[in-house]
């Protein structure tokens, strides 16, 4: 069945956390895409901001997916429920030629904490991240050699202030899992006790920041993309252009590495937007290189875990 195909690719997309805050239902002529808060993050992501981000990077599959089958398809933004954001209407509108290509990317793609080849990238790749992320309603900025040590600087005071934080720590140690567990930040049974552990009972702030600054440093480009304003629709609208432009990158064999500290931080994000995007709202930064495959792709739960019924939506209501 074509729509659990499209489903399939949506939870492909890459979420905070791997939290895959995502549910879907199946209506008549649309497949609905819902936010499901019980997989939010409240210390790391107090309004939802990112959350919501990852559900417009789900959505921006599923259109992939669509224009990849040839399926004319129209995306609606819905306000009925605060849960409810889009839907995506079957047989209206066009197909999205300009997607079909980057369905291939979609299993190509993977976020990387490592540190990237010494290898510049494709020439031509800026301007067309770009374009792309303009096509979806956001905006790309390239961070040039002169603010970049004051950026790398900012995600190193955001490592050491989100480290400080007792309640952030143990946040993000919930999320670290066994592989097994299908969503969060895998890793082996082996480690994950000990990892959780240490997560949860040390700031380790001064040495992640290090290891951070070192990567935004080192990083073949850095990047931000930020929206006109700060509304669900934009946060989607982030989502979209987030994934489009990872798609893209990931075609050329480029991927991405996140150092989204100053725009969670709420302190440091307005330095941030001061120092590459004045007037605009940061919503994600990114560092973009060629990376090894990691030895292990980030989980996903399967399609009957996402998908829901009316019986939910009762509940829900
Ligand atoms: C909105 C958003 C924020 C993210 N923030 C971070 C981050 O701060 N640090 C990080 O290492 N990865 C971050 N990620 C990447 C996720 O951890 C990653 O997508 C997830 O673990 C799934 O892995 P994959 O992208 O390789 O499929 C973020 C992803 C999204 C969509």
């Amino acid at each position: 069945m074509k729509t659990i195909e499209l489903i399939n690719a949506a939870i492909a997309a890459p979420s905070s956390h791997n939290t895959q805050p995502w549910q879907f239902r199946l209506a008549d002529k649309a497949i609905e895409l819902w936010a499901d808060r019980t997989r939010a993050l409240p210390v790391n992501d107090p309004y939802d901001r990112e959350l919501t981000i990852s559900c417009g990077a789900a959505l921006l599959n599923l259109r992939v997916a669509s224009a990849a089958r040839g399926m004319a398809v129209a995306t609606r933004l819905e306000h009925d429920h605060p849960d409810h954001l889009a839907n995506v209407c079957l047989d209206e509108g066009e197909v999205e030629a300009a997607l079909a290509g980057l369905e291939t990317a979609i299993s190509e793609r993977f976020s990387t904490r490592e540190a990237f080849l010494d290898h510049e990238l494709p020439d031509t790749l800026p301007a067309e991240l770009d374009a792309a992320i303009g096509r979806e309603g956001a905006r790309l900025h390239q961070v040039g050699d002169e603010d970049r040590s004051v950026l790398a600087e900012l995600v190193a005071e955001g490592d050491r202030i989100q480290f400080s934080n007792a309640s952030w720590r143990r946040e993000l140690a919930s999320w670290m899992h066994p592989g097994r567990d299908r969503d969060g930040l895998a890793m082996s049974p082996w480690v994950a006790p000990i990892s959780r552990l240490v997560v949860r009972n040390f700031d380790m702030g001064n040495k992640v920041g290090q290891a951070d600054e070192d990567l935004a440093l080192n990083a073949p480009a850095l990047v931000v993309i930020s929206t006109a304003d700060e509304s669900q629709s934009s946060w989607l609208a982030a989502g979209q252009a987030l994934e489009r432009a990872l798609l893209l990158a990931a075609s050329a064999g480029v991927h991405a590495g996140y150092l989204n500290q100053p725009c969670q931080v709420e302190q440091l994000r307005g330095q941030l937007a001061d120092r590459v995007c004045p007037g605009q709202f940061p919503q994600v930064m990114l560092r973009l290189g060629f990376a090894e495959a990691p030895a292990h792709r980030a989980p996903r739960r399967e399609v009957k875990d996402v998908l829901l019924t009316y019986q939910d939506l009762l509940t829900q209501m």
